[in-house]
């Protein structure tokens, strides 16, 4: 029987190495990690992670060919294969903080692996690592490989959160680097045919192993590159009196452009595409490619750029204060399906309305309060000025005082001046408006940050709507005569 470890038990490790479970009944998995508490979880009837059907996979394979443990060194050590899918933040602070990942956790990973194997491996990046980690990894092993051979892969993953179990399922690629020697290619056949239990040969894409940590930076940067090229266009629509949601509409309809990512937002979030284009900055810094640089920082800076211009047409908006009112934040995920808070956009859009001395009620249906409290206590680190990260105090300085964590859509929104959403959750396309209304205070305010509710019907209601990328002057028709455009 082959024998699998999976290190790091996140967002990746987790549900990867247990469809690898579900689809190869022959395989033994074991998922390992430092976290106690992580892999309680995992042990548990509450998964660290919610995924929509993670816990199904989970409870067919776990305690037959599936564990979750934190003896990391023996499961590493029995392994025929490693899977590592460790964090990769970026650095926060010395040589490249706020743009470089941190390979301090593949770095220990690799150290470990090198102390206390005894036979022969194929160790597979899974992490999203910076082009030629590989061969650093590879220099960790082999100055103590006490006659063992190491055969690395990368094999990036390509899951997005909400939709991981689907996404592993039903990869649409399954992309495998490795060396272009004999044995390279033995160990890339290995892996290959784990996923032939599931996945057909045509998506199997073999490279080089560069090509493999390229691609998935590349693959990052070209998906954030779409959001903010279609938020750069949401900004011009405001300004000129096209709509985005119909520009979206026509470019979907180009087969050259395609369908997909080009919804207009508040911003992007999520753990990877920031880090990983500031990877990718970093890495053209290195090799004295500026101007590439820069293209890709671009692609970060609308991103703040939307952000912050949420932020002051709320402020704007609403008279240009906020100070002391009711703000209903709906949605704190940094998108729907999952609980993942982050670099979820609604940290910068509140600490924004926070720095205006708004009073904000926070509802997000699977997002606990402690997350949302603590996110909103730390200091970003800016990645174009970078800082060292500290939590800021508990004093008042934070304004987490002002920060209300509600049951429901109908506690959070009761007698606030506006609503402000930020996660699309399916949940907030079934709210009962009138009820809302009746119960805020006015005029009552919406800020969409989504796109998702009907602009027609709220201003029906009675409520003032401003949705991302409509014509402002539409929506300043519909305000009072004293709101202050921005
Ligand atoms: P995560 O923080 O959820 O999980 C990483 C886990 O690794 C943690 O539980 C941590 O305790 C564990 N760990 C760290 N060092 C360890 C060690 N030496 N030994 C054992 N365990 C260790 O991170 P994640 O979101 O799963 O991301 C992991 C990697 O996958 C990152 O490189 C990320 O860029 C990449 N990735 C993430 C996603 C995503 O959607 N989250 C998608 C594709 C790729
Ligand atoms: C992303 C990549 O899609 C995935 O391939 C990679 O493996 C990990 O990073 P993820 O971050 O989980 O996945 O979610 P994704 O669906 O890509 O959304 C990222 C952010 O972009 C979210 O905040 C989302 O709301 C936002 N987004 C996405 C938009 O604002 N508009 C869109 O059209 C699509």
């Amino acid at each position: 029987m082959v024998k699998l470890c999976g290190i790091g038990a996140g967002y990746v490790g987790g549900p990867t190495m247990a469809v690898i479970a579900l689809k190869c009944p022959s395989i033994e998995v074991a998922v390992v990690d430092i976290s106690q508490s992580r892999i309680s979880a995992w042990n548990s009837d509450k998964l660290p992670i919610y995924e929509p059907g993670l816990e199904n996979v989970v409870k067919q394979c776990r305690g037959k060919n599936l564990i979750f443990s934190t003896d990391v060194e023996r499961h590493v050590q029995e392994a025929d294969i490693i899977f590592v899918s460790v964090n990769t933040p970026t650095k926060a602070r010395g040589l490249g903080a706020g743009k470089a990942a941190d390979l301090t956790y593949w770095e220990s990973a690799a150290r470990m692996i090198a102390d206390v194997c005894t036979s022969d491996k194929i160790v597979v990046e899974k992490s999203t690592v910076p082009v030629r980690t590989a061969e650093a990894i590879e220099q960790i092993l082999a100055h103590k490989s006490k006659g063992i051979k190491y055969q690395i892969l990368s094999n990036p993953e390509f899951l997005s959160e909400g939709t991981a179990v689907q996404d592993l399922l039903e990869p649409d690629r399954v992309l495998i680097g490795g060396n272009e020697g004999p044995e390279g290619q033995e160990a890339i056949k290995k892996l290959k045919d784990i996923y032939a239990h599931w996945v057909s040969e045509d998506k199997i894409i073999t490279t080089n192993i560069w090509s493999a940590e390229l691609s998935k930076l590349a693959d990052n940067a070209f998906l954030a590159q779409r959001i903010s090229s279609i938020n750069a266009m949401s900004a011009l629509c405001e300004a000129t009196g096209a709509q985005v949601s119909q520009v979206s509409l026509a470019l979907s309809k180009n087969p050259k452009i395609g369908p997909r990512f080009l919804n207009a937002s508040v911003g992007f979030g999520g753990s990877c595409f920031q880090k990983d284009i500031l990877n990718l900055v970093y890495i053209c810094e290195c090799n004295g490619l500026v101007e590439v640089a820069n293209y890709w920082k671009q692609v970060i800076k609308v991103n703040d750029y939307q952000k912050s211009r949420f932020v002051q047409r709320v402020v704007s908006s609403m008279f240009n204060t906020v100070s002391g009112k009711k703000i209903a934040v709906l949605g704190f995920a940094f998108k729907k399906d999952t609980s993942d808070t982050r670099k979820t956009p609604a940290i910068d859009v509140c600490k924004g309305l926070l720095g205006d001395d708004a009073c904000l009620s926070i509802y997000d249906p699977r997002v606990s309060a402690d997350q949302i409290k603590k996110d909103l206590s730390m200091n970003n680190v800016q990645w174009d000025h970078p800082i060292h990260l500290q939590p800021l105090s508990s004093s008042s300085s934070n304004g987490l005082e002002h920060v209300d964590i509600a049951e429901d859509v109908y506690e959070a929104t009761k007698d606030a001046h506006g609503i402000c959403i930020l996660t699309e959750w399916d949940e907030f396309k079934g709210i009962d408006f009138q009820r809302v209304f009746d119960d805020m205070q006015k005029p009552a305010f919406v800020f969409d940050g989504r796109n998702i509710l009907d602009v027609g019907k709220l201003r029906e209601i009675g409520f003032i709507v401003y949705s991302i990328g409509s014509p402002v002057e539409q929506w300043l028709n519909n305000t009072v005569n004293s709101a202050v455009p921005f």
